[in-house]
C-alpha cells in the first residue's frame, strides 16, 4: 500500500500547489523520480507542455503509467533514482513525491538530483517522515513495506553542500508520521564534485 502511487486527486493537488509555488513555467525539462503509475507525471505533462519523464524501478507500475494517448507525451523509463540515466545538468525540475523514504541510501538519490539539475533548476519534493520506531518495526516484520527514516535536516544540508538554497520547507505532524515538503533551487555548480 505505502509503495503504491498516491491516489489520483490528492497527489495532483499537492503537485499543483508546489509547482505553482516553485513558479515552474511551461516548456521545461521535468523529471519525476519514483513516478509509480505516473498519475502526477501525466498531469504535469498535460499542464506544463515540456519534456516530461517519469522513472521508477517497478516495471509493473510503469506499465500502468504508459497509458496511451496522454496529452504532452510523457516518457516512462525503468531507472533507479540513485543512478539516473541522464546527462549532467539536463533537467530544469525534479519532482520527488513519496519516494525518498523508500530508499535506504536516499543520499545517493539526492546526489543524482544535484547532478542532473541545471543551475537555476528546482527540486520539488514531498515525503513522509516516519519515526525510527516505525521503520524499525517494518525492518523486522515479514510484511516489509520498505520504509526508511528520512532525516530532512541532513537532506537539506546535503542539498546546501551541492549548491542549493531552500525556497520553501514545511513539516506537518500526523499521528504516526510527518508530512514534509520542500522546494530547493540549485544556485551554483559545485567547483568540486563528489559524483
Ligand atoms: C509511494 S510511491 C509514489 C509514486 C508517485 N511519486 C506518486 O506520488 O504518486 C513510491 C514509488 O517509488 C518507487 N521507488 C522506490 N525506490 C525507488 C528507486 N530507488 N528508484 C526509483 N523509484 C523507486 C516505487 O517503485 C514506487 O512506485
Amino acid at each position: 500500500m505505502v509503495n503504491r502511487s498516491a491516489t489520483g486527486k490528492s497527489g495532483i493537488r499537492l503537485a499543483e500547489r508546489l509547482l505553482s509555488r516553485a513558479q515552474a513555467g511551461p516548456g521545461k525539462d521535468i523529471l519525476d523520480i519514483g513516478c509509480g503509475r505516473g498519475v502526477i507525471t501525466r498531469w504535469v505533462a498535460r499542464e506544463y507542455a515540456g519534456r516530461v519523464i517519469g522513472v521508477d524501478t517497478d516495471c509493473q507500475e510503469l506499465e500502468i503509467a504508459r497509458l496511451p494517448d496522454c496529452e504532452g507525451n510523457p516518457r516512462f523509463i525503468e531507472a533507479d533514482a540513485r543512478h539516473l540515466p541522464f546527462e549532467d545538468r539536463s533537467m530544469d525540475v525534479v519532482l520527488s513525491f513519496g519516494v525518498l523514504h523508500h530508499i535506504a541510501d536516499w543520499h545517493n538519490a539526492v546526489a543524482e538530483i544535484g547532478r542532473v539539475l541545471r543551475v537555476g533548476g528546482r527540486l520539488v519534493t514531498a515525503e513522509l517522515v516516519y519515526p525510527e520506531w516505525i521503520t524499525g518495526i517494518d525492518e523486522k516484520s515479514s510484511y516489509k513495506f520498505g520504509i526508511y527514516s528520512l532525516d530532512t535536516s541532513k537532506l537539506t544540508r546535503l542539498l546546501q553542500d551541492d549548491g542549493f538554497i531552500t525556497l520553501h520547507q514545511h513539516i506537518k505532524k500526523r499521528v504516526l508520521w510527518q508530512d514534509w515538503e520542500g522546494i530547493f533551487e540549485k544556485k551554483y555548480e559545485k567547483a568540486w564534485s563528489r559524483y
